[in-house]
């Protein structure tokens, strides 16, 4: 299990953090509204890419959409289903993750 602080991430902004995944090292996005944090894979379901443009850097749309970098596929941040681009319909694969006394625990 890896664990970060709540406060390293910017409320309405994103992270990146190395977990361990079903035994694999896996590069994670986290989002955080408010005092909740959701957690993705960084794994494009497009073409496999991870969606940021450097590590730990996301794009976020004026819609608020995660944006990936590579081709511009956008996700809603509740279930991170893709909402337009080339793989509209599919969805991030969602990593368990839980906020306790300040800390982020993803994996
Ligand atoms: S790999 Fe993300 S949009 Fe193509």
């Amino acid at each position: 299990m890896t664990t970060i602080t709540l406060d390293n991430i910017e409320d309405g902004g994103f992270a990146e953090v190395e977990a361990e995944i079903d035994g694999d090292s896996e590069s994670v996005i986290l989002f955080r509204e408010g005092g909740s944090v959701r957690a993705w894979l960084n794994i494009c379901p497009h073409a496999g890419r991870r969606l940021d443009w450097a590590p730990g850097k996301f794009l976020k749309s004026r819609e608020g959409h995660l944006v990936c970098a590579a081709h511009g596929a956008s996700f809603e941040l509740q279930r991170g289903d893709c909402v337009a681009g080339p793989c509209r319909g599919d969805s991030l694969r969602a990593v368990a993750v839980s906020v306790v006394d300040g800390k982020v625990n993803v994996g």
